[in-house]
């Protein structure tokens, strides 16, 4: 799925925090977006998934313009978002968390090649999501991205606080789902490692514009931590 966003221009009331962001992500492609605390990052994302109206500029995907469409409009478009503030339904078990992936039946077979990236969601089932800890939670973000059998995920910090194996293991899922099904990926992301892991290209957020862009390669990555330095 392609995604293709022109002079998008939104914030919180009367703050305008995006400042005219143009990002396109191609189709199977896999894009990170960086930058410091309080750049915009989280801001762009949810508008994109449909929780801020854009005041002005335009949103597009595979062509379709979804500017100022509700949430679950993008969703049914394909979209799999993990947000970074409260990402699981707390109150719901594990089970339901991951059936809320999909309107339609999740396929058997996907979701054992799923679960078995994260066996320990496989001994929780009934567990409710708001007791998993931390980490077990943003893996249960990515399984449930997964399920959605989306064209884009988007992810929010999914790696922030994990240890270093879960990190590996957010890297092997999603190498794996581009593979497999050629999805395109937009992450927000702190760990340049995990950006270079898994990303073709990255983009720097600063004071809610895109201001540079870099190939993901490993040349880059001096010059990232450089610019994500406090
Ligand atoms: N709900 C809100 N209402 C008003 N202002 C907000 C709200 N959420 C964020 N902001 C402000 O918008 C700006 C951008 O915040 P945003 O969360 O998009 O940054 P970020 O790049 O995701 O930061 P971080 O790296 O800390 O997650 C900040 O100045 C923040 O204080
Ligand atoms: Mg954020």
């Amino acid at each position: 799925m392609r995604l293709e966003t022109r002079g998008v221009v939104a914030g919180y009331g009367s703050a305008t925090v995006l400042r005219g962001v143009d990002l396109t992500v191609g189709d199977g492609e896999a894009v990170a977006v960086v930058g410091r605390n309080g750049m915009g990052k989280t801001t762009l994302l949810k508008t994109l998934l449909g929780y801020l109206r854009p005041t002005s500029g335009s949103i597009q995907l595979d062509g379709v313009d979804i500017t100022g469409s509700l949430p679950e409009r993008i969703v049914r478009h394909g979209v799999a978002y993990g947000p970074q503030d409260e990402p699981v339904f707390a109150h719901l078990s594990v089970e339901d968390n991951l059936q809320a992936a999909r309107i339609g039946r999740i396929d058997a077979a996907r979701r054992e090649q799923v679960l078995a990236f994260f066996p320990v969601l496989g001994t929780r089932l009934r567990q409710r999501a708001g007791t998993l800890s931390g980490g077990e939670q943003k893996m249960l973000v990515l399984a449930r991205a997964l399920l959605a059998e989306p064209g884009l995920i988007v992810l929010d910090e999914i790696t922030a606080g994990l240890q270093p194996s879960m990190v590996n293991t957010v890297v092997t899922a999603l190498n794996w789902e581009r593979e497999q099904r050629g999805t395109s990926v937009l992450l927000v992301e702190q760990n340049i490692d995990a950006v270079l892991g898994i990303c073709d290209r990255v983009a720097v957020m600063k004071l809610g514009q895109l201001v540079a862009e870099e190939k993901a390669t490993k040349d880059a990555r001096d010059q990232l931590m450089l610019l994500l330095a406090p």
